[in-house]
């Protein structure tokens, strides 16, 4: 049995770590860089890589090994809130416990460091890890390491193999953009102050929330190269959590307080939201998220202990006051 607080900080520490060396050097013009990184060292969960993490592991990786592809994640959720917060958007002022973005460094500047958090992690993502090795130079030749070629010596498995790391980058794309995220944001845009509509309400969290989610548990399978099988029971796990992901983050709006949560509650009701409790009422909404975590359980019972972690974050993320 997997202790899940302990495993749930020493994953967050890992993905902290590389993301502090990554934006140690100062970058120009200095605001820019420093409006990124407030609201990436702001706090937070680190729930995404974290789930990328322990889904490789699950398949038999070993979780060092992809920290750049998982921290990458972070960047784009982190890009997704400040830009959620917006006043053309959700128009907040808190966040993970300090003030929005826009409120420090203005909407601009705010817009820039999302649209920069949102790029930057591709060049993450395909960060090689570990770094390539210098060339030995024989005369005027350059020689490569024996271990860095495919398949020889300690280089099979230490580096991500590219046909892999090209099909993680596409989908983290795709459920990053107007097919995932950014659609459901859309949505939830369009459907504010509208009709109660379960479809749509679907639909929102689908996309805004549970795309990210999915994704994350996707490439951790793809970068170990799982089996097919592997691969769809992590997307259906990906794709219950994610909606009740976002289910119980409705209810904490409702429910919750500005303290535990780091971000102002009420928010939703205030902005006219289409959400779980809205439409099925805080009972309702619950009982649903109860049975999503249910079922994301079961949909990885193919895995052994290796899942453990999973399972319990899964129960973790129902019980979870922030
Ligand atoms: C908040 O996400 C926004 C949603 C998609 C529900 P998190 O609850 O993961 O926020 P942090 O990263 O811990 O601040
Ligand atoms: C936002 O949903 C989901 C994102 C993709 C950012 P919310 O608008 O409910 O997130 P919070 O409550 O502000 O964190
Ligand atoms: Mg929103
Ligand atoms: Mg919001
Ligand atoms: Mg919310």
């Amino acid at each position: 049995m997997t202790d899940i607080k302990s495993y749930l900080n020493e994953k967050r520490e890992l993905i902290d770590s590389y993301l502090k060396s990554y934006f140690v050097s100062p970058s120009s013009p200095s605001v820019l860089h420093e409006a990124m990184k407030y609201s990436l060292f702001a706090g937070g969960k680190r729930i995404r890589p974290i789930l990328a993490l322990a889904s490789y592991e699950a398949c038999g990786g070993d979780a060092k090994k992809i920290i750049p592809q998982a921290a990458a994640l972070e960047l784009i959720h982190t890009y997704s809130l400040v830009h959620d917060d917006l006043p053309a958007m959700d128009n907040d002022d808190l966040r993970r416990g300090k003030p929005t973005n826009h409120k420090m460094f203005g909407e601009a500047m705010a817009i820039l460091a999302g649209d920069a958090l949102l790029t930057e992690a591709f060049m993450m993502m395909t960060e090689t890890n570990p770094p390539l090795p210098p060339f030995t130079k024989v005369g005027n030749k350059n020689i490569e390491p024996p271990f860095y070629k495919e398949g020889v010596g300690g280089f099979s498995g230490e580096r991500i193999k590219p046909s892999l790391l090209l099909k993680a980058v596409r989908e983290v794309a795709l459920a990053a953009g107007h097919n995932g995220m950014v659609g459901g944001q859309a949505q939830d845009i369009i459907s504010e102050d509208a009709e109660p509509d379960s479809e749509a309400l679907e639909f929102i969290h689908l996309h805004k929330t549970a795309a990210l989610i999915k994704a994350s548990l996707r490439i951790g399978a793809i970068l170990a190269g799982s089996s097919k099988k592997q691969l769809q029971a992590l997307t259906r796990y990906g794709e219950n959590t994610g909606l009740a992901f976002q289910i119980i983050d409705d209810l904490l709006d409702v429910e919750g307080s500005a303290e535990e949560l780091g971000k102002s509650v009420g928010s939703d009701s205030r902005k006219k939201k289409m959400t779980y409790p809205s439409l099925y009422g805080t009972e309702g909404a619950r009982n649903k998220a109860n049975e999503l975590i249910s079922i994301a359980i079961d949909e990885i019972g193919i895995f052994s202990s290796e899942a453990d972690p999973l399972r319990e974050i899964a129960g973790y993320l129902a019980k979870r006051r922030a």
